[in-house]
């Protein structure tokens, strides 16, 4: 067997461990040979972009960041008959299969070549952790580990100060990343993509807490959140997002919530008010130990999977297991953080 391996989107901590399980797998235990696809789907659209990959070439990849393979938010929907170069690619490299490691849009792909008689097999990736049909995708703890890690610092400063800090975690479709995040990090509020808000409301819960005995306070917002400076305006929605261009699949560049949150906070509460917008710093460094051990299954199973002709299939995590889900059911679908959730962390507002 011959098979492929490609990481696609935005990149996330533990990329690496995946593709060094893969190789591992495919060569020690099945004795398959192994071509990577670079820059993610964009490697089967253009000519000579593939490498060999072999023990050595991930030989001390387990704990780096990133991706050996590069990425790109390439999409093949974008180019005229852009499924069918990727597949004819594929038959011309001879794979037999090939593993796709990336987020929903990545999947999304993923299933649409699978639908044109491509053996696919998904791993889900995003430090988003909103990826239907399993119960956690890799990247996540990591970054939530890089959140709680800076809320400790921001405390100290912000309480020496007695400021209120907002910070601005990852998050485009769900608050998985807040949530834990804030809630580890012992955030006093929290904004999520999954519940609108407004500036009053939160100054209100603010207000109460600085009456009492408290003099800060840390305001975790995802930068998918949706916050109306004005209740007014609720009905028009209001947002404060920073619309800027697009990418390949549509998505506007999200970042800044923060800084326009803080200055409405300070504006209205007449505290002094900051803002650390952690962006990419949370989907870069070494993976944390559940990530590792997380990647190197997905990474076996997959490869597990393209055995036992398992095409079209997602490798998931259930519970401890690790099985498959189709692709067809994740498609277009994301997971995002219930009511209940949100309101075991409201438990803690203020
Ligand atoms: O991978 C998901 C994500 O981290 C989102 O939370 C964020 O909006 C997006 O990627 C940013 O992507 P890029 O680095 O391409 O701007």
């Amino acid at each position: 067997m011959h098979i492929g391996v490609l990481t696609g989107g935005g990149d996330c901590p533990g990329l690496n461990a995946v593709l060094r399980a893969v190789v591992v797998t495919a060569i020690k235990h099945y004795n398959w040979r192994v071509t990577g696809v670079l820059e993610g789907w964009r490697g089967l659209l253009e000519r000579g972009m593939t490498r060999e990959m072999r023990l050595n070439d991930v030989a001390g990849i387990l704990a780096r960041g990133g991706t050996i393979l590069k990425t790109s938010r390439t999409n093949p929907a974008k180019v005229d008959n852009g499924y069918q170069i990727a597949a004819d690619r594929v038959r011309r490299l001879g794979l037999d299969a090939v593993i796709a490691i990336g987020g929903d849009d990545t999947l999304g792909v993923a299933h649409e070549m699978t639908e044109i008689g491509v053996p696919m097999i998904g791993v889900p990736k995003t430090i988003d952790n909103d990826i239907f049909g399993t119960d956690s995708t890799f990247g996540f703890d990591t970054a939530v580990n890089t959140v709680i890690d800076a809320i400790d610092r921001v405390r100290t400063t912000t309480e020496s100060h007695k400021r209120v800090m907002v910070v601005e975690v990852m998050g485009r479709h769900a608050g998985w990343i807040a949530l834990h995040g804030g809630i580890a990090g012992g955030a006093d509020y929290l904004l999520i993509p999954e519940r609108d808000s407004n500036v009053q409301e939160i100054c209100e819960v603010l207000r109460k807490r600085h009456e009492g005995d408290k003099d800060f306070s840390i305001v975790v917002v995802a930068e998918g959140a949706h916050v109306a400076l004005d209740p007014e305006s609720e009905s028009k929605h209001t947002y404060i997002t920073q619309d800027t261009t697009t990418d390949d699949f549509g998505h506007v560049r999200l970042g800044g919530i923060g800084q326009i949150l803080a200055q409405e906070i300070e504006k209205v509460l007449g505290i002094e008010t900051r803002t650390v917008m952690l962006g990419h710093v949370q989907r870069g460094g070494a993976p944390s130990a559940y990530d590792r051990y997380l990647c190197t299954r997905f990474g076996i199973h997959a490869v597990r999977f393209v055995d036992q002709k398992k095409f079209g299939h997602m490798v998931s995590l259930r519970g401890n297991d690790i099985v498959g889900v189709p692709l067809a059911d994740i498609a277009g679908k994301n997971r995002t953080v219930t009511n209940d959730l949100y309101q075991e962390a409201a438990l803690f507002f203020g």
